[in-house]
């Protein structure tokens, strides 16, 4: 297991506590295809950031994720937050789906096809190979993908991590995609709480920026990737 994925194995809670800190996303999502009553794919849905947003008004919702421990959380907060009963759980890798041929119309994915995408992976382009095979095949014809993907944590404007600027050049110049990007910011209460929630994911450079400035709002970046197939 590589020590990103010991982390939503063994800090799934942590994660939960960090991200409920950042904005909802439900318009952003909205603007780009609105999700009324669609069948859709949260592909790498976490702890639910983006699900229990889509929950209440998709029509059917799978959650995919290689982390069980994730999908607890995620299936603690639809059922006991949101009590909607039109989605399911499937521990899956991206490139595997368990899911039936032309079945959904949005596939979202929050910040997890990276794992797989980034340049430290010698597969790297293989595996965004078969995810963008994976998704063509149990997406609806006009179906759409919806990609958020990070640009920097800390900065204001978007400095994207170099080992994914490849794979951010090759969704636009390979795939079609268009992009934009947004501020995801993190708000705390207190620059003591911004350091705490922060550290065991971001390390030692971002506390450290965050007491120069004495952050107790995180700045952050997000690219967002679309395209209807
Ligand atoms: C940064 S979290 C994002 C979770 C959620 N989408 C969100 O917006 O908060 C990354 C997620 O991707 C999952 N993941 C990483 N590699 C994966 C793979 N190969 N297949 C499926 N899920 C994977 C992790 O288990 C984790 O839950």
């Amino acid at each position: 297991m590589s020590e990103e994925n010991t982390v939503y194995a063994t800090q799934s809670e942590q994660y939960e506590a960090m991200i409920s800190r950042q904005p909802n996303l439900a318009h952003v999502i909205n603007e780009i295809r609105p999700f009324n009553n669609l069948d859709v794919l949260d592909l790498g849905a976490g702890s639910g950031r983006l699900s229990t947003v889509l929950a209440p008004a998709a029509k059917s919702l799978i959650c995919s994720d290689i982390s069980s421990s994730m999908l607890d959380i995620l299936e603690h907060k639809l059922t006991n937050e949101n009590q909607t009963t039109n989605w399911k759980t499937v521990v899956c890798d991206h490139r595997k789906l368990p899911i039936p041929d032309s079945s959904i119309d949005l596939v979202v994915s929050g910040w997890s096809i990276c794992y797989l995408a980034n340049t430290y992976e010698s597969d790297w382009k293989e595996n965004l190979d078969l995810i963008m095979a994976e998704l063509e095949r149990v997406l609806k014809p006009n179906g759409s993908i919806i990609i958020f993907e990070t640009m920097g944590t800390g900065y204001d404007t978007p400095n994207p991590p170099e080992f994914l600027t490849s794979y951010f050049s090759l969704l636009e110049e390979k795939y079609g995609f268009q992009s934009r990007w947004i501020r995801v910011d993190y708000t705390f209460d207190s620059v003591e709480a911004a350091v705490e929630h922060t550290e065991f994911f971001f390390g030692e450079e971002v506390v450290e920026k965050i007491r120069q400035h004495q952050w107790a709002t995180v700045p952050e970046c997000a690219g967002i990737w679309w395209k209807q197939i």
